[in-house]
Formats: structure tokens, C-alpha cells, sequence
């Protein structure tokens, strides 16, 4: 097949991280026969140093024209004094807004070899297998914002809304993912205070009755921050608003071992998706060539999924990191002893698929 994609390396270690993600798409297209062009764009603060914009339209425009966009991560000290419409992460939001891109899929897996990584016990790790859907383009995120003066100094608000619409699509997708998994849904929110939550609990309650195969539990997110440490293995989807979401899979990468390890995908209405590791741009490493790339791999292989329909192909992917996690070919994050570089990491993966097997 062909496809286009927009590599959008961001700021810090984003340029890094996607510099292995596009080689390990040559290497697929190579071992699999696709022809892969790629389209390199500004994101977040490198856009605004040269367009003044943290999302052009030209960049915004290319992206809705592609097949898919890949992401490394946006932000950075140098950009963080610049007001809130300014800030390289408006960028990213901006995206997900124009592209419509409403559902974020957050795989939380721990590799068998990494179990000692987590600062949690192996037991509380064993059989650990879900999938986060954070919803993206609602919610306090994308609430008016305003600033005003009380007589005892500034007043900030950020308002939190969703309207059904945009909980019932997204707690759909939790459902359909959830029937070609294991059949459970986790719907998390704050019914006991917020009315946003109580409207949340009532959408997923109606969906759930139009999925009589699948279960539906909810939880408190308080509650559910702390399961996630104590019975992570019980979930298997796991619903919820977009700053529940945001928070909840930071915690979910302490058990899978490393922030860097985590990828994600971002998808809507239309064709178009975006895939991006979850970590950010990590200023404090960048250009030191000793970033984690796996998360970026493994989100080119949702790419692959979920773009661009080529399952075998992702298969190959998530085959190819999880040899390289066996052979112990892994980032300063990850490595018990003598840590390899991210070149050197997102070369063993390449290595990797180009000896794979026909799916
Ligand atoms: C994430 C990030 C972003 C978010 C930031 C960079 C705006 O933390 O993708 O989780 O909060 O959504
Ligand atoms: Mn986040």
C-alpha cells in the first residue's frame, strides 16, 4: 500500500524518538512492500521559534490531508514563561481539536522482563493487561478560561463541560474494544461531586445496556488511582474523561516501568489519526541520543493498526520491541547494566522487523 505520513518531531527528545519511529516504518515498508512517504512539519515550541505559532495552518492542513501524523512531544523551559495561547502544548491541543480526535488509546502492558523495573511488588504486575480510553477534545482542556480580580487579589477559572454527545462516542469505542477483549469496561469519574460525572455515569449506563455481552463497573477516579496500584490486572477498558485520563496513565506508566515505554493513539471520526509516545519532550535529556524510543515504536505500530489497517505489519512491531526488551537491548530507564543509545535501541528493532516472519 501507500500512505503519507506527517512526522511532527516537537521539541526536546521528540525529534529523537521520531527519527527511530520513522525508520522502523522504512524497515516495515521495506520487509513488507509499502511505500511510505513522509512529510516533515513544525510542532509546539520549535513552530512558534520559526512561525510564531505553535500550530500553523499549513502544518494543521497537511496533517488533515495525511494518513497518519506521528508525534514526538512538545514543551520546553525556554517556552514556559509565554502565555497560555502561546505555550508549545496549545499546539498539540490545537491538533487534536482540528483533527477531531476524540479518543485516546493508552495500552498499559508490562513486559514479563521488566517486572523489576516498577517500583511495585511482581505479584501486583502479574497478568497486567488494559487499555486506558481518555476522552480528548472536551472537558476542562477545552473550557473557557478566564482570569478576574476579587477584592482579596486573582481569580482563575477553567470551566469543565461535556455535553452526552461527546461522552456516549467515546464511551462506545471503550465498548467495542472491550468486546474483543475481555469483555469488561471500567468507566471512571467523580459522580459523587461533579455534575459533569453524574451526566458521564448516565450515558455510560445507557450505552452499557446497548452492550448486554460487555460489563460495566464505575469507579471513583480517587479509588481508582489506587486500584491501579493494588489490582491493576482487574481492569481490562478503562473510560474516562480527558484530565482523569491524562493523570491516571502517568501513573500507569510506573507499572509498565518507564514513562518511555508507553504509546498511545489518537483517533476520531475521520481517517486521519495520531500517534504519539505519552512521555514528554524531557528537556533535561535531550540531544544526549539516550532517549527511550520504544514508546514512539510502539505507537508507530497502533499506526500501522490503526491508520493504515495493516495488522500483521503492527504485529511484526510489537514483535520486534518485545525482542529487543529480551535481548536487553534497552535505554538508561530501562537497563540494569550498560545502557544503549536510542539509535542503538530503535537499530535492534529495525534489525528485528526486517528479519520478520510473513503474519
Ligand atoms: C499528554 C500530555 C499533554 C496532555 C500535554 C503536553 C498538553 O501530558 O499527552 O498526556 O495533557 O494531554
Ligand atoms: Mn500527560
Amino acid at each position: 500500500m501507500q500512505a503519507t505520513i506527517v512526522l511532527l518531531g516537537g521539541d526536546g527528545i521528540g525529534p529523537e524518538v521520531v527519527a527511530e519511529g520513522k525508520r522502523v516504518l522504512e524497515a516495515v515498508g521495506e520487509r513488507f512492500g509499502h511505500r511510505f512517504s513522509f512529510v516533515d512539519e513544525l510542532i509546539g515550541g520549535a513552530a512558534l521559534d520559526v512561525h510564531g505559532a505553535p500550530l500553523s495552518d499549513g502544518t494543521l492542513a497537511a496533517c488533515k490531508q495525511s494518513d497518519a501524523v506521528l508525534l514526538g512531544a512538545v514543551g520546553g523551559p525556554k517556552w514556559d514563561t509565554l502565555p497560555g495561547h502561546m505555550r508549545p502544548e496549545k499546539g498539540l491541543l490545537a491538533l487534536r481539536k482540528g483533527l477531531g480526535l476524540w479518543a485516546n488509546l493508552r495500552p498499559v502492558k508490562v513486559h514479563p522482563m521488566l517486572t523489576d523495573r516498577s517500583p511495585l511488588r511482581p505479584e501486583r504486575l502479574a497478568n497486567v493487561d488494559l487499555v486506558f480510553v481518555r476522552e480528548l477534545t472536551g472537558g476542562v482542556y477545552f473550557g473557557e478560561k478566564k482570569r478576574d480580580q476579587t477584592e482579596r487579589g486573582a481569580r482563575a477559572f477553567d470551566a469543565l463541560t461535556y455535553e452526552e454527545y461527546e461522552i456516549e462516542r467515546v464511551v462506545r469505542l471503550a465498548f467495542r474494544l472491550a468486546a474483543a477483549r475481555r469483555s469488561k469496561v471500567t468507566s471512571v469519574d467523580k459522580a459523587n461531586v461533579l455534575e459533569s460525572s453524574r451526566l458521564w455515569r448516565e450515558v455510560a449506563e445507557r450505552v452499557a445496556k446497548e452492550n448486554p455481552g460487555v460489563s460495566l463497573e464505575h469507579q471513583l477516579v480517587d479509588s481508582c488511582a489506587m486500584k491501579l496500584l493494588t489490582h491493576a490486572a482487574s481492569f481490562d477498558v478503562v473510560v474516562t474523561e480527558n484530565m482523569f485520563g491524562d493523570i491516571l496513565t502517568d501513573e500507569g506508566a510506573a507499572l509498565v516501568g518507564s514513562l518511555g515505554m508507553m504509546p498511545s493513539a489518537s483517533l476520531g471520526d475521520g481517517k486521519t489519526g495520531l500517534y504519539e509516545p505519552i512521555h514528554g519532550s524531557a528537556p533535561d535529556i535531550a540531544g544526549k541520543g539516550i532517549a527511550n524510543p520504544l514508546g514512539t515504536i510502539l505507537s508507530v505500530a497502533m499506526l500501522l493498526r490503526h491508520s493504515l489497517g495493516l495488522e500483521a505489519e503492527a504485529a511484526a512491531v510489537e514483535a520486534a520491541v518485545d525482542a529487543t526488551v529480551r535481548a536487553g537491548v534497552l535505554t538508561g530507564d530501562l537497563a540494569g547494566g550498560a545502557p544503549k543509545s536510542t539509535v542503538e535501541v530503535g537499530a535492534y528493532v529495525v534489525k528485528s522487523v526486517l528479519s520478520a516472519k510473513e503474519g
